[in-house]
């Protein structure tokens, strides 16, 4: 194999490790949002099944087989619960009310992804 053929292998490889990387990143980001609460505050309405978190609230259902819902569809619940299928109206229009930003929803989708 000559240089130019490794390089180019090198080159895929290394983005493809890019790409996982960031990936992580996102769902490491949304579970800050989800955590902490100055932002996102899930935890205190919303235990997740799988995962122990410290102080879960019991208001909301515990969140779990988020990883089989479409993104959309829990974009739109974090969104606006209102106006989402389950019309939820206990739970806050995170983005409606500007709480959260399209990338910090983005965000929180990835992490609930990941939960079991
Ligand atoms: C003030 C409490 C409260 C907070 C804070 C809250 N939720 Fe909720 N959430 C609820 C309630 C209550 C429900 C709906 C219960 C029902 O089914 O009627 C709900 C439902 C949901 C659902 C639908 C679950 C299902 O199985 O249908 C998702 C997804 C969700 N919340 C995600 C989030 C995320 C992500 C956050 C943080 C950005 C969050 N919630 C913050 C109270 C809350």
């Amino acid at each position: 194999m000559n240089i130019a053929n490794k390089l180019l292998i090198a080159t895929a490889v290394s983005g493809l490790l890019v790409v996982n990387v960031s990936a992580d990143a996102l769902a490491d980001k949304g579970k800050k949002i989800f955590e902490t609460n100055t932002q996102g505050n899930c935890i205190a309405c919303h235990a997740i099944n799988g995962k122990t978190l410290d102080g879960p609230g019991s208001f909301g259902p515990v969140l779990s087989g988020l990883k089989h819902w479409p993104d959309q569809l829990i974009y739109d619940t974090i969104y606006d619960p209102g106006e989402s299928r389950s019309k939820i109206t206990a739970m806050p229009a995170f983005g409606k009310s500007g709480w959260l930003s399209d990338e910090d929803i983005k965000a929180v989708v990835a992490f609930l992804k990941t939960i079991e």
